[in-house]
């Protein structure tokens, strides 16, 4: 027998984590979409918003239809899927929009198809999602809304995730109210990089994992270094070093571009830094005269959250 309705709650995500570009990514602990997903007897797949976003509803165009079709793929005749969408997570913020809509929507599907889907498949069809929106297949956002936590994605094809243990930490995001297209934000990247500059950046990925996994703060902190990225995308987000570097003074072990921007962010070992560096930021930030939101929040390790009906 297979249950009717399920909603759930799918977090915003920060993808690359400063030095993992398309590798690393943690869950934050809101903001949330809702998504109410019901199963029904004719194949294929309906959504409707309610949201003011004004996103496609027709499946192959929207990254919710993307991901549930992957899955429809290899499910029996007879099944189909009708969604709700009600999406918090601004698109094009940098926070994992797109992400929360294609993993909440196969983690829904899946509980009502009394979870016969393992994480990893779960993964693999909601990155079809990922590609709707952004022609690219990452899964740096969608496998930490998934799995919780921190993840390392070792590779995409074949899919390998990693849970990566980590030591209690906070999160300070600035969201500039801006658009910035992730498929814009990666057409602008270098296609080649020196070698000694990915000698840097890869010391830097393994000092980070080794820093979350030995609860090694200091570690962590100067881990988050991006030589690659970071000079490239930045020239998107005004104001950008200046938000850092008064994030790094308030005490923030460090930070840097999430997910392919606008969005901001900052890791503190405790909450009343994360505060503190939240006011920090929001001074700073008002001179730059760009209407913001933040947020502050701890590394969620659940990830999304199932309402059963
Ligand atoms: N790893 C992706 C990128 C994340 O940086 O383009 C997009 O959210």
């Amino acid at each position: 027998m297979f249950k009717k309705e399920v909603t759930v709650y799918s977090p915003a995500t920060v993808a690359n984590m400063v030095c993992g570009f398309d590798i690393l990514g943690f869950a934050l602990d809101g903001p949330y979409d809702r998504l109410t997903i019901r199963l029904t007897t004719e194949r294929g797949v309906s959504i409707r918003n309610f949201d003011d976003f004004n996103l496609p509803v027709e499946p192959e165009q929207n990254v919710i239809g993307g991901a549930l079709l992957a899955m429809l793929q290899v499910l029996e005749e007879g099944i189909g899927f009708e969604v709700d969408s009600t999406k918090i997570i601004k698109p094009g913020s940098g926070i994992g929009s797109s992400a929360a809509s294609a993993a909440g929507a196969v983690v829904a599907a899946n509980f009502l198809l009394n979870n016969r889907f393992s994480k990893l498949e779960l993964v693999g069809f909601a990155m079809y999602g990922e590609k709707v929106a952004s022609g690219v297949k990452h899964a740096d956002n969608i496998a930490p809304a998934i799995y919780g936590g921190v993840t390392l994605i070792r590779s995409t094809d074949p899919l390998d995730i990693i849970s990566i243990p980590s030591p209690r930490l906070f999160v300070t995001v600035l969201h500039p109210l801006i658009e910035v297209k992730t498929s814009s934000a990666r057409e602008i990247l270098k296609k080649e990089i020196p070698l000694k500059d990915a000698a840097v950046q890869w010391g830097n990925v393994a000092g980070l994992i080794a820093g979350l996994m030995k609860n090694d703060y200091e570690l962590i902190g100067r881990s988050l270094v991006d030589i690659i990225i970071e000079p490239v995308r930045s020239i998107l987000i005004p104001g950008y070093y200046e938000v850092k570097n008064c994030g790094l003074a308030a005490g923030a072990l460090g930070g840097g571009i999430s997910g392919s921007g606008p969005s901001v962010f900052m890791l503190s070992r405790d909450i009343e830094t994360a505060k503190k560096v939240e006011l920090a930021i929001i001074s700073e930030y008002r001179k730059v005269g760009i209407a913001f939101e933040t947020h502050v929040s701890e590394i969620n390790y659940q990830g999304i959250k199932i309402v059963i009906h």
